[in-house]
């Protein structure tokens, strides 16, 4: 029997309109916007070899990783719609270009390498040639299965996952790619993450979005994320005002930890640096008139979003009043990038 390889390097993607809450298989109670990261990757090879029994070796980092019982799992729910991944070993290796430890969820550049690395495995072995679009489609819906925000990693620049009445083409199966859409000034946003709590999340995504699933604000978070993408979808289509992008962006990542306060159980992730640093944010806003914003995830972590050409006065800024605040006076520095490429 042959023996098969793949290799990419996939980015990781901070989401504008959050993904939070999902129906069975994956599939999102709202569409998400997100633009991919130029620095966060993860590298990832696949190595396929005879075998009349699956069997998976996974090294994260020249080591044996826990992530194995994960991908495990993967494997065993794509193999239904994949068979052949029940006729070879595997040997996986993978590293992210990103310090570890830093608590910056891995998952999206993880699952969006692997993914690909399957996708293009796929081609291989049934020999047919989905090029371009169809086979990011089928790379962002395998990612997808793996992990929502995965899906749509599989894109540079700009992609929108999760059916709406407003974009033609969206569905809740795959992300999309939106950047033709999308003004060109807004390749210029700078993502500086600062790294206030590294410790293990206190929730893990998949037990998040399921408290969404009983949530007494379920509605309408999902009829206000609706809104959300829509306003910020047809805002970002033009660079008429930055202001009112970032109002939305942080009223949305706010809207995110309400949920999980509010949820039962409830969950806090935010810490006192955190609020230190939103506070600070706001008030540099005010004071120069730059369009300077914030967005979080589910963790501690700020994500401070900013223009290149305000890249002076927003640096200073934050080895002058950030910094203090952060664990360990660490954070790192990212931009919308190109997105995956095949190695
Ligand atoms: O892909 P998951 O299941 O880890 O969920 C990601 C959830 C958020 O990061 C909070 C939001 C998002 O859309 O990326």
């Amino acid at each position: 029997m042959t023996t098969y390889t793949s290799s990419w390097l996939c980015p990781s993607n901070i989401a504008l309109v959050k993904y939070w809450g999902k129906r069975p298989e994956q599939l999102p109670m709202n569409p998400s916007l997100s633009f991919s990261l130029k620095k966060a990757r993860t590298r990832t090879t696949v190595n396929l070899g005879p075998s009349n029994l699956r069997r998976l070796e996974f090294l994260f980092e020249g080591k044996e990783s826990p992530f194995v019982a994960r991908i495990e799992k993967y494997l065993d729910k794509l193999s239904i719609e994949l068979p052949w991944i029940n006729d070879f070993s595997f040997e996986i290796s993978s590293e992210n270009t990103f310090p570890h430890s830093t608590g910056i969820a891995s998952s999206a550049s993880a699952f969006g390498a692997l993914a690909l690395c399957l996708a293009d495995l796929d081609r291989q072995i049934s020999d047919s040639e989905p090029e371009g679009d169809k086979f990011l489609q089928a790379a962002s819906r395998l990612a997808r299965m793996g992990s929502g925000s995965a899906a749509r990693s599989v894109y540079g620049g700009f992609a929108w996952w999760g059916k709406s009445a407003v974009l033609k083409g969206s569905t809740d199966c795959y992300a999309i790619p939106v950047s033709e859409q999308i003004h060109k000034s807004y390749f210029s946003l700078c993502d500086a993450v600062l790294l206030v709590d590294s410790k293990k999340k206190q929730v893990s995504s998949s037990a998040g979005h399921e408290l969404l699933s009983s949530h007494p604000y379920r509605e309408s978070r999902i009829s206000q994320a609706n809104q959300t993408i829509e306003k910020l979808y047809e805002l970002m289509q033009a660079d008429r005002n930055r202001m009112a992008f970032i109002d939305l962006v942080e009223q949305e990542a706010l809207s995110l930890h309400a949920l999980m306060m509010t949820s039962t159980p409830s969950f806090l992730l935010l810490k006192p640096g955190s609020l230190e640093i939103i506070e600070k944010i706001r008030d540099f806003r005010q004071q120069t008139g730059l369009p300077v914003g914030f967005t979080i995830d589910a963790g501690p972590n700020i994500h401070l979003l900013y223009w290149q050409e305000d890249q002076e006065a927003v640096r200073a800024f934050i080895r002058a009043e950030l910094l203090y605040h952060t664990e360990s006076g660490a954070w790192l520095d990212d931009r919308v990038g190109d997105g995956p490429v095949k190695l």
